[in-house]
């Protein structure tokens, strides 16, 4: 079979190596990939918002099975359109994705089925928010409608802050049109999880829980970024918690899903924060998370492909889905100045055979040699038995990959192995 994977980053490249453990799987193209895919997919200059250009693609080299695993092709209704041209297709219809497309539709979903949320109030007029913010409690926090490249949620520590972010987003449009309509949420406290499943819209499978790292330095300080390290499972998430979550919210979400209409099909992502009054949903993402994914397939046992296809023929229920029990840890190498700004173009050097555990996010071939095209270049996963070992050797193995202005978080997992410890 010939199978395409649209998207460019860490997360594709988890996918595609997962998938290329498929015997049913030929031959594996990434629409745009990268220059670290290129050893694991035929890499075409395609972009994933170019919806045209995906599906005269995918007509003129006969796929069989396309994956769209990034938010903007999803949103943009990507699926809808391969649909069209015949291609079977992982990833939620235009309809479906609107769950990460817009947070005022995802958080009025939750509150007409009853989903446990932060409490909230819309808002398209700014003036009418700006009043909002002159009497809610503080820290508030204030969330662009649209897809913001992950940075559309501000948390406002002070009446002041919340000012200024309702400003930037409504009036300076610093998203752009993600802005023309914010959410004001209030402030929750407690572990985050974040828990991916695979859904036909009927079956719902959860995958290994994980915690992701989003600040830039050490002791979570910093600006926030799109995630320098992840490990799963995460520890906080117990299986009394577990269980909550597929009653309160995983099964509620598919089937509310369903009776508006938008039965949701793909890898849908629960942001959870788990508050003192129990776990309650911070986002919905439509797609596998990034760089969650970097540690959640490697523990997937069962056939990726057959698994994706079941989920296109609404059949989840009847494949086998297996992790095994152990953990994973990945750590991401940026470019010193990541997430502001950063140079490029620093040739990468792998010793050791470590290609294999690394998942490329930000790099291009140029004579035969792989540089650095981006803030985020790469996540290094290891797994192990157990979490410390799989922390150590994800570290041992970051030590076999250098290039010039090279940094990570030296404290991926701690907090993990310090809940770990407390149970
Ligand atoms: P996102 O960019 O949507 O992944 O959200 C960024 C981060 O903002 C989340 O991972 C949380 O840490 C935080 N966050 C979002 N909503 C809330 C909330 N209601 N209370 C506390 N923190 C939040
Ligand atoms: N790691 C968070 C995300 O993929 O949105």
């Amino acid at each position: 079979m010939k199978v395409m994977v649209v998207g460019g980053g860490g997360r594709e490249h988890a996918i595609i190596k997962k998938l290329r453990e498929s015997d049913k799987i030929d031959e594996i193209f990434a629409l745009p990939g990268n220059g670290g895919i290129a050893a694991d997919a035929v890499c075409v200059p395609i972009g994933a918002k170019d919806i045209a250009g995906i599906v005269n693609f995918a007509k003129d080299n006969n796929i069989d099975y396309a994956v769209v695993a990034p938010d903007d092709p999803l949103v943009l209704g990507a699926v809808d359109e391969l649909t069209r041209a015949g291609v079977p297709c992982f990833g939620p219809d235009k309809k479906a994705a609107i769950i990460e497309g817009s947070k005022v539709f995802s958080k009025n979903l939750m509150k007409k089925y009853g989903i446990p949320t932060a409490e909230y109030s819309v808002f398209s007029d700014p003036a009418a928010a700006l009043e909002y913010v002159e009497t809610c409690p503080v820290p508030t926090v204030i969330k662009a409608d649209g897809l913001a490249l992950g940075k559309g949620v501000i948390i406002a520590q002070t009446r002041d802050e919340a000012r200024e972010a309702i400003k930037s987003i409504m009036q300076d449009r610093v998203f752009g049109d993600s802005g023309s309509n914010i959410v004001i949420e209030e402030f929750l406290t407690g572990p985050e999880v974040s828990v991916l499943s695979f859904t036909d819209g009927k079956t719902l499978v959860p995958m290994v829980s994980s915690m992701d790292h989003k600040r830039a330095g050490d002791g979570d300080t910093g600006l926030n970024t799109g995630g320098m390290g992840t490990v799963a499972p995460n520890p906080y998430y117990t299986s009394e918690i577990a269980d909550i979550c597929m009653k309160t919210i995983f099964l509620p979400t598919i089937e509310a899903m369903r009776k508006e209409g938008r039965a949701f099909k793909g890898c849908l992502y629960f942001g959870l924060m788990l508050t003192p009054d129990g776990p309650k949903v911070i986002e919905y993402n439509c797609r596998f998370g990034d760089p969650e994914t970097q540690v959640v397939l490697p523990l997937l046992k069962s056939d990726l492909f057959e698994i994706m296809q079941a989920v296109t023929e609404e059949r989840l229920s009847e494949v086998n889905v297996e992790f095994s029990d152990g953990y994973a840890c990945c750590v991401v190498a940026a470019s010193e100045g990541y997430p502001s700004s950063y140079k490029t173009g620093y040739e990468i050097e792998m010793s050791d055979g470590v290609a294999d555990s690394v998942y490329v996010a930000g790099a291009k071939t140029e004579n035969g040699r792989l540089l650095t095209s981006g803030g985020r270049v790469l996540g290094v996963t290891a797994t192990a038995e157990s979490l410390p070992l799989a922390i150590d050797a994800a570290y041992e193995k970051v030590k076999k990959v250098k290039f010039e202005n090279m940094y990570y978080r030296k404290d991926i997992g701690r907090r993990a192995l310090l809940a770990l410890k407390e149970k």
